[in-house]
């Protein structure tokens, strides 16, 4: 018999999404007539830009001539998308090298996969609320985390404790499910914690895209000295709208170096090149060809545009929040909308009263960690029609 790897039986049911959809079925069942609005899932609804579906054809294209065709290709991803996404950092200000970057299907499997260059022995540090994938990855490998309190009182954005020693610390800016964002100041008392304590920043910027606040950083590599103490994980998925196409990339520094326990120098770069030439066969040719596109003018153009739609829906849900004195958090440099439950409930019980009273359907903030168990993520990831009828609708909630 197979010995398992008894941590999965720590895991906790993921079922806030299953939960979710039980609920909204029985829901519907019972009243057939009634028009629910879904503004829960972080999943996007406009289609890719033109220009960028064109690359995604000419890739398919290439497939089907000897000449053209191709086969395997680098693991890190070819070198015409790491280069367009070299020129993406320095447009931002942010010198890196192609060798940093590495291709992939998704920053969720990045920061997942990223626990195998780890010791068991490690502390952890991870904010609650959070993506649950940090913790559940790290639980799957049977490692302890310690949880970093993201509350109201701290803006959701936890900052270090000098007392506290930590090994490795998970940031996500623009955050998800909050939509708090870092800003220069706060990510260098980060950098400057991690350097002292020779800690690794693992730091999602999956929402990169939504920062419209020139004063936020859009990297943490924007900040000295990060890239001896930061990997950077960074989506497709928002950006571009692949999150069924799915590609995402990492950026691990070369300069990233830890010392083994015999003494010597441990590249992180080498490690993750290593790891990833050894498990993963890379991102398909004609992925990379859309992707690519992405990052040209006429891509980004296609980009923003669809961003912009979705920032116009976080207003309209802000103004409605604005109009009903309910404090929230986000929605200006993020697609959620994460709020304070009114009238004292807690997130499931607000899940089922909005449901019941005017069909909107959102995230309950308890999903994502026990601090947010009085808290409510919607996303701008609606139609534009859905969003304008959900607030409307949310105005006559109470
Ligand atoms: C914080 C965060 N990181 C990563 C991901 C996953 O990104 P991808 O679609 O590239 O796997 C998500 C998706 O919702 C996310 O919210």
């Amino acid at each position: 018999m197979p010995k398992l790897n008894e941590n999965y039986l720590n895991l906790k049911e993921s079922y806030l999404f299953s939960e979710i959809a039980h609920r909204v079925a029985a829901y519907t069942a019972a009243n057939p007539d009634k028009k629910v609005i879904r503004l829960g899932i972080g999943d996007v609804t406009l289609p890719i830009g033109n220009s960028i579906i064109k690359a995604l054809h000419e890739g398919v294209d290439a497939q089907a001539s000897a000449d053209t065709f191709k086969g395997y290709g680098p693991e890190q991803g070819y070198d015409f998308i790491r280069d367009a996404i070299v020129a993406y950092y320095e447009k931002n200000g942010v010198t890196i090298s192609p060798k940093e970057v590495f291709v992939s299907d998704g920053a969720k499997s990045d920061t997942g996969n990223i626990t195998d260059l780890f010791a068991q022995d490690n502390v952890i540090l991870i904010p609650d609320p959070v993506y649950p994938v940090y913790v559940d990855t790290n639980i799957m490998n049977g490692r302890n985390i310690t949880y970093m309190n993201a509350t109201a009182e701290n803006n959701f954005l936890p900052m270090p404790d000098k007392n506290l020693h930590a090994d490795i610390i998970y940031l996500c800016s623009p955050n998800n499910p909050t939509g708090a964002a870092y800003n220069y100041e706060q990510l260098k008392e980060w950098v400057d914690y991690a350097l002292e304590n020779d800690a690794i920043l693992l730091y999602d910027s999956a929402y990169e895209c939504f920062i419209t606040d020139e004063t936020l950083p859009r990297s943490i590599f924007a900040i000295e000295g990060a890239k001896k103490c930061a990997v950077e994980f960074c989506s497709l998925s928002k950006t571009a709208g692949f999150t069924g196409t799915r590609c995402g990339y990492t950026i691990v520094p070369e300069a990233l170096q830890f010392t083994s326990s015999d003494g010597r120098e441990m590249s992180v770069n080498a490690m993750w090149n290593r790891r990833q030439t050894t498990k993963f066969n890379g991102v398909s040719y004609i992925i990379q060809k859309g992707a690519a596109q992405v990052f040209s003018e006429e891509g980004m153009a296609e980009c923003r545009a669809n961003i912009q739609y979705y920032q116009e829906n976080a207003r309209i849900i802000a103004e409605c929040m604005d109009k009903k004195g309910i404090r929230y958090f986000g929605g200006i440099n993020s697609p959620y909308i994460w709020f304070e439950c009114p009238m004292g409930m807690e997130s499931w019980e607000f899940f089922d009263y909005m449901l019941n009273q005017i069909q909107v359907v959102g995230t309950p903030g308890a999903g994502f960690g026990s601090n947010g168990k009085n808290f409510f993520r919607l996303t701008a990831f609606g139609s534009r029609e859905n969003t304008v009828e959900a607030m409307k609708r949310f105005e006559t909630l109470f």
